[in-house]
């Protein structure tokens, strides 16, 4: 089961994953509104304890972001988070669908074929940024602390409050970047 997870890990952009999920975290998550979720991003700052993240961290390209509601088919309140991601010369696109959970904010993603749970994800919406912790769910013990902004450019404050954020999730700060914009996600 490592496997997919770490496939997943390495196509969905930059980021990379993590661990167990603990219940109590969930009381942890602020405030989440779905409707400030849905649209465009940039995701302008990251961390991980992926392997491979640590060794590419400094390569890191940003990406963008789209989350739109899943056709009605899903299931109600699924999420389609849709990331473009360099890949040598070319510019992919990858999609997640994003099963909501009780807890507000809360979603699961299982890998498609396999049926196997495979992240939780916590979402944490902001009116022009959104912080968000994912665990892979998969015993490899990686986990990933994203930073969605509006614009390209997020102002101090809010790159603080991400700094903050990935700390509290146990994130060095030499292991928190903010990957340039190369023009490649565009
Ligand atoms: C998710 O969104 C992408 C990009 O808009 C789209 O190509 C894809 O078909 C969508 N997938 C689902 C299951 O809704
Ligand atoms: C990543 O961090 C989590 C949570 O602190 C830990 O359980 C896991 O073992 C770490 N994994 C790696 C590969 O360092």
């Amino acid at each position: 089961m490592a496997a997919p997870c770490s496939l997943w890990m390495a196509l969905v952009l930059l980021g990379a994953l993590g661990v167990l999920p603990a219940p109590a975290r969930a009381s942890e998550q602020p405030g989440f509104q779905r409707d400030q979720f849905l649209g465009r991003w940039f995701a302008v700052g990251l961390a991980s304890n992926a392997s491979w993240f640590l060794e590419q961290k400094d390569n890191q390209a940003m990406c963008l972001i789209v989350v739109a509601p899943a056709a009605p088919e899903h299931g109600q309140g699924v999420l389609n988070l849709t990331t473009g991601f360099p890949r040598g010369e070319e510019y992919e696109t990858r999609s997640m669908l994003l099963t909501p959970t009780n807890t507000p904010g809360h979603y699961t993603y299982t890998a498609p074929y396999s049926g196997i749970e495979l992240q939780d994800l916590w979402v944490e919406t902001h009116k022009k940024y959104a912080l968000l912790y994912t665990v892979c769910a998969d015993g490899t013990g990686f986990h990933l602390a994203t930073l969605y902004s509006r614009t390209e450019t997020p102002q101090d404050a809010v790159k603080d409050k991400f700094t903050a954020f990935a700390a509290a999730k146990g994130f060095p700060k030499e292991d928190i970047v903010f990957p340039p914009n190369t023009g490649k996600c565009m």
